[in-house]
């Protein structure tokens, strides 16, 4: 089967969809399999012109879009994730082989990607506003929820199914129209998406998708005014630029930007659940995920036992082609990430970071990462202040709980963290001393449809899912009654 056929013998488009029209460009972008640098296909490099004429589309169409029944737009969502599951194998093949990320854990991830469509598909049907307590003899007041007007999704490349439907079911549910705009490392997966969304039974103009240059679309659907609101997935030094370039329109803004996640194991700690809570949080596609644990502090009083467990879990991880069986870690998505962990690797050393273990990846290419452990990380080394993004495990010991959490708090980045103790005190203690959106307690893992996912600082604002999901592509509007005699 050709990687972009569906499993009904239609091939997915290597094209954007505006207004319900599949369309090609006179320019194009390649895109590689990271696993083993192949052409997979092209996708249109979008001018200007274009994406003036899709905001226009996306605007007309929100005029009908936004009158749809909540029952009607349940129906349309829930048709969409049927879609997703009828062809998640072949949605998970189109993925590993853009991404990189083994087939079992690209399958994963499409069955994340559907429950936020089923969850906003059964939330919009009992989402309502308030009618508020008579504050004054003959008058009432009632909220009401309106859709905020088109939004712009502006995707990444490490979760190309799932960020893109966490944004766009909520914003359908809501009543918005939408514009995605996938990262153009991964776009196969985003097409297949909008045209199952397609068959859903959508109307004309609802989804819209696009690819090109991201900086050229990402500063117009800013820009814009018939854009109300953006929702992006990505880099704090990206997020920074959108928000500036957002200002002049006030425009509503998701942003949902990089971590630097600690994951703290306390002496009390159940070691062997904090160290296979650390192995999933740490190698879930490979490391390249915001919410990945990071910072790795550990009480020195662990040292020992919990070297000798790792180092025996590590060496068994293997890594290669994602679509081998078998194969637990997948290439990293080009060299110039590779290069990135290399210099924070070599860069910790030079400082006196310990390198306990590596893997032997020389053989697999350019694209790939070997597993790494370091310990004797310090505050000071690059590495425990940016997002690692690939396979390593770096460790700072710690003896004193009021300082790691110092440390741990000491950070622009506010995502996820993490922390294992067995004492019911220190959990409730710690989980509320730290200073994230998100934090896993005797857990390596944060993300379901029914929860909030966001951050706070640098990490970005709004959040994705949960009830609060829906609520970042609606206004609320006051009606107040007065009761004439
Ligand atoms: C991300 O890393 O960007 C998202 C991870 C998640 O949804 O769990």
């Amino acid at each position: 089967m050709n990687f972009l056929q569906l499993n009904d013998n239609q091939l997915i488009k290597q094209a954007n969809l505006i207004n319900g029209q599949w369309l090609t460009s006179n320019n194009s972008i390649t895109v590689y399999n990271p696993a083993t640098t192949q052409t997979l296909g092209e996708i249109p490099l979008i001018d200007e012109q274009t994406l003036e004429n899709a905001i226009g589309k996306a605007q007309e169409s929100f005029i009908s879009y936004s009158k749809s029944t909540s029952y009607d737009k349940s129906l349309w969502l829930l048709k969409w994730y049927e879609l997703v599951l009828a062809h998640a194998d072949d949605l998970a093949k189109i993925l590993t082989q853009e991404q990189g990320k083994p087939l079992a854990e690209a399958k994963g991830e499409i069955l994340y990607a559907a429950s936020f469509i089923q969850w906003f598909g059964e939330q919009i049907k009992s989402d309502h506003g308030l009618t508020l307590a008579d504050p004054i003899s003959g008058k009432s007041f009632a909220t009401h929820k309106h859709p905020v007007g088109v939004a712009a999704l502006i995707t990444p490349w490490n979760f190309p199914a799932a960020m893109i439907t966490r944004k766009a079911a909520a914003a359908l549910a809501a009543g918005c129209t939408v514009i995605i705009k996938p990262s153009e490392l991964t776009p196969f997966t985003a097409i297949a998406l909008a045209e199952l969304a397609q068959r859903a039974g959508f109307p004309v103009g609802a989804i819209n998708l696009l690819t090109g240059d991201g900086a050229m679309i990402g500063k117009k659907l800013c820009q814009d005014p018939r854009v109300k609101k953006l929702s992006f997935t990505g880099s704090t030094q990206i997020g920074k630029l959108l928000f500036e370039q957002s200002a002049s329109n006030i425009k509503r803004l998701s942003l949902e930007l990089g971590g630097n996640a600690p994951f703290i194991i306390f002496n009390d700690a159940n070691l062997d659940a904090a160290i296979s809570a650390l192995m999933q949080s740490k190698f879930r596609n490979n490391g390249q995920t915001c919410v990945a644990a990071n910072r790795i502090y550990v009480d020195e009083q662990l040292k020992q036992p919990l070297l000798a467990k790792l180092i025996e879990q590590l060496a068994q991880l293997s890594c290669g082609n994602g679509l081998t069986e078998a194969v637990q870690l997948g290439p990293m998505i080009n060299t110039t990430a590779v290069a990135k962990v290399e210099t924070l690797v070599s860069e910790a050393i030079a400082k006196g970071a310990q390198c306990l273990y590596q893997a032997d990846t020389k053989q697999l290419g350019a694209n790939y990462y070997p597993v790494t452990l370091l310990t004797d990380v310090t505050p000071e080394m690059a590495i425990a202040n940016h997002e690692i993004f690939g396979p390593v495990i770096a460790i700072q010991w710690f003896n004193d709980e009021t300082q790691v959490i110092a440390q741990a708090n000491a950070s622009e980045a506010g995502l996820a963290a993490y922390f294992f103790s067995d004492n019911i005190h220190r959990c409730q203690r710690i989980a509320n001393a730290l200073e994230f959106g998100m934090v896993g307690i005797n857990s390596g893992m944060v993300s379901h449809a029914i929860s909030p996912f966001g951050g706070i600082k640098h990490s970005g604002i709004g959040r994705e899912g949960g009830h609060n999901g829906l609520a970042e592509y609606q206004y609320i509007k006051a009606h107040c009654y007065a009761q004439l005699e």
